[in-house]
């Protein structure tokens, strides 16, 4: 039964294509970007409200989510192996590998290096082709012990504590949007054991590690890219992934974009405080602080459901917050949300919560009602939509996420060495 409503749903969007705004193909190079509980999403997960679904997925996704940041560490340097819970896919994009071309809805991961891509017929593409343990990036893989070096590189992975497969790398040609990209290295999924966050079709990892799409494009795409993530509260949008220096914003406020040698897949930013309202929060020392030698800082990710702070740092900012919308009623916790309060007018509530600005270096980030707060569909109530980092990952990051992130551009220009944000309703 479950089977067959994977079918229909992954039938839907091609028979409605002619229909279907959100799958009308585009006609500008961007590559459309669908949240995985989109109405044109392979990957639905729950035809629940949007408020059901984000408490869900962040009480799915993100500690393990958090987990899998800062396991991204140096001392553990493997990108992809049977040790790691990865994340759960959010977004999904379309692209086709092989020749002729398969088409498949790809998860995009931000934060990750190794792609991984599942197609029934690899053996059917002309421009295929498995790669030896000899290759250069086999060693990045943690290969499964190869009996001779032109043996095929092969390696098992876990993914989002519910899911697990086995992989062969190899190269195809790989077409986004408009381009080609041949020789494209991935892992080719021969099984898998799929939970219901497994991006089936596979992943597109965005990271800035050696093997990601990035560093394997850098001729083609300069390690530049843009997106915009549609919003969260309502299924019916869709946003746009754009790779390379061509047609980005060319006035776009940005803050410096750090590498961070213990965490090299991941884009860091410097978060030096956070407002609510007019108070700029007095949060302990360093909760923010850069630190090459630990990992600690704050990264831009958008595989994160929530921003999460440092745990004391979440607790003054919530505390702040709290001070100031003075909720007659108190607040309740629901899921990861420990500040939800009624906006029932007879309660005599502020009638406009304040807002949380990110200050980062040279570039202050307001965030819109609509990336801080989280409406109920069923009652009078909203509940700020940040959280503490989970009490058992010691990751000393903190993490400006996907749902503050929506319906903006953001644009990470590795070489310019910078991360820009500019408020666009990409839905
Ligand atoms: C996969 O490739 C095989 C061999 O070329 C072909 O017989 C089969 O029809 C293909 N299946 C799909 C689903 O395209
Ligand atoms: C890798 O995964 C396959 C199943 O996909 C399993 O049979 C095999 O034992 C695994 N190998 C290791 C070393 O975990
Ligand atoms: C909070 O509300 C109470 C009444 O419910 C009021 O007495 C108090 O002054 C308010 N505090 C602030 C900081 O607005
Ligand atoms: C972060 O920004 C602050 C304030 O501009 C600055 O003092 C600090 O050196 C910056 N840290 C890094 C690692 O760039």
């Amino acid at each position: 039964m479950a089977l067959l409503h994977c079918f229909l749903l992954l039938l839907l969007p091609f028979s409605l294509a002619t229909l279907n705004p959100c799958s009308s193909p585009s006609t500008t190079g961007d590559i459309t970007l669908l949240h995985i509980n989109s109405r044109c999403s392979p990957l639905i997960s729950s035809h629940t409200t949007p408020f059901d679904s984000l408490l869900q997925l962040t009480r799915r996704n993100d500690p393990a989510r958090l987990s899998f940041l800062a396991s991204l560490s140096t001392s553990s340097v493997p990108i992809a192996s049977g040790q790691h819970i990865v994340d759960t896919a959010i977004y999904l994009l379309r692209a086709s590998i092989g020749s002729p071309p398969q088409s498949l809805y790809l998860a995009l991961d931000s934060a990750a290096d190794a792609s991984f891509l599942s197609t029934s017929n690899f053996s059917s593409s002309s421009t295929f082709q498995p790669l030896p343990c000899s290759s250069s990036l086999c060693s990045l893989f943690t290969p499964l012990p190869c009996s001779s070096p032109s043996s095929l590189c092969t390696y098992n992975q876990s993914y989002g504590g519910d899911s697990s497969f086995s992989a062969a790398l190899a190269q195809d040609t790989l077409h986004l949007a408009g381009d080609t990209i041949p020789a494209f290295t991935f892992g080719a999924v021969t099984s898998a054991t799929a939970g219901p966050s497994f991006p089936k079709q596979g992943l597109l990892a965005l990271g800035r590690g050696p093997a990601s799409l990035l560093s394997q494009t850098t001729s083609l795409y300069h390690s530049v890219f843009s997106y915009c993530l549609p919003s969260y509260n309502s299924y019916y949008f869709s946003g746009s992934l754009r790779l390379g220096p061509l047609r980005q914003p060319a006035r776009i406020r940005s803050t410096p974009l750090l590498f961070n040698p213990h965490r090299p897949s991941l884009y860091y930013v410097n978060l030096t405080s956070v407002s609510v309202g007019r108070v700029r929060v007095i949060t302990p020392p360093n909760s923010f602080a850069f630190d090459p030698n630990t990992g600690a800082g704050t990264v831009v990710d958008s595989g994160t459901v929530i921003t999460r702070f440092v745990a004391t740092a979440y607790t003054a900012i919530r505390d702040e917050f709290r001070r100031q919308v003075n909720a007659t009623n108190g607040y309740e916790s629901l899921g990861a949300f420990d500040t939800c309060f009624s906006t029932a007018t007879n309660d005599g509530i502020v009638t406009a919560p304040p807002a949380v600005t990110l200050h980062l270096d040279g570039l202050d980030l307001v965030l819109p009602a609509e990336n801080s707060l989280i409406h109920s569909s069923g009652r009078p109530l909203a509940c700020l939509a940040l959280a503490a980092a989970p009490a058992n990952v010691n990751a000393v990051v903190n993490v400006i996420a996907s749902y503050q992130q929506q319906n903006h551009r953001v644009l990470v220009d590795v070489p310019g060495a910078r991360v820009g944000f500019a408020r666009e309703l990409c839905s």
